[in-house]
């Protein structure tokens, strides 16, 4: 049974659609939790970093009432065409496109404007990208959320962590295969806080997300990718029952 209670996201209870179009854990679940930390309210200007398909995006441009910018640089893995196309389709689907824009841009180079927003959201998303530029990287991209935000303006960012333990040795294998290794990507909660305040963010709200071990369970049974391939990362989150894997979610804001 969840902890938190979703009353926007629950009426969405097509879970195969839904982890269709967001990749990772947590869903429309994780975008509600992340707003409510958030303080969203309508009329905002928020960005999305790192937006996929925009399923979330476009979440929260409806139920939410915030004007969304909805940024990802890559291409869709399957259709190979711009995610962003996704996002600019979806906010159709969702009859938000007047309060969603997709552009194709990405972290730390976004060439958005400084302080032109007073919300920043992130989820599943600047973690992998340890692989491509290490923690320096990551930082990197930190400080361009910075320097987006107004002053007083809040990220809020939602990544798969572990726990504050080991990495239990049977486990290890099954974290440490794929393109992006679980291993290398996820940091701890207090690890990913301490690089919040050094980015120069100060940090409100850090927690493991309540419902984190429904958010994964869900994800295995429902993505797309965890169907195909039940031998990768529903194997991992089974053989983790719960010691080492979880979901940090931190609230922050730019300093005046
Ligand atoms: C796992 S998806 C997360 C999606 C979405 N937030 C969700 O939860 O459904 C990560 C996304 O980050 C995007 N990405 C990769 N490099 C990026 C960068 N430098 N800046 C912003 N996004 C990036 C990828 O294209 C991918 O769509």
């Amino acid at each position: 049974m969840p902890n938190f209670t979703y009353p926007k996201s629950s009426r969405y209870t097509d879970l195969d659609l839904i982890y269709e179009q967001c990749s990772g854990p947590g869903g429309l679940k994780l975008a509600e939790f992340m707003a409510h930390k958030m303080g969203l309210y309508p009329g905002a200007k928020l960005l999305d970093v790192g937006c996929n398909r925009g399923w979330q995006t476009c979440f929260l441009a409806k139920e939410f009432g915030v004007n969304a910018v909805g940024i990802d640089p890559w291409p869709d893995r399957v259709s190979k065409e711009p995610m962003i196309e996704h996002l600019r389709r979806n906010a159709e689907v969702w009859g938000v496109e007047s309060s969603v824009l997709a552009l194709e841009l990405g972290v730390p180079e976004s060439k958005l404007a400084s302080q032109s927003f007073d919300f920043v959201y992130s989820t599943t998303a600047l973690e992998m990208l340890r692989i491509i530029n290490g923690e320096d990287g990551y930082l990197e991209c930190l400080r361009e959320i910075l320097r987006v935000l107004r002053p007083g303006g809040v990220l809020g960012l939602g990544e798969p962590m572990h726990l504050e333990v080991a990495l239990p040795p049977d486990l290890e294998p099954y974290v440490s295969q794929a393109e992006y290794p679980w291993k290398e990507c996820f940091r701890s909660l207090s690890q990913t806080r301490a690089a919040l305040e050094e980015a120069g963010l100060v940090v409100d709200d850090a927690r493991y997300a309540p419902d984190a071990e429904v958010w994964w369970r869900e994800y295995a049974e429902h993505d797309p990718f965890c169907k195909q391939k039940p031998g990768e990362d529903p194997k991992a989150i089974e053989v983790d029952g719960g010691r080492w894997l979880s979901f940090g979610c931190l609230i922050a804001h730019k300093p005046a």
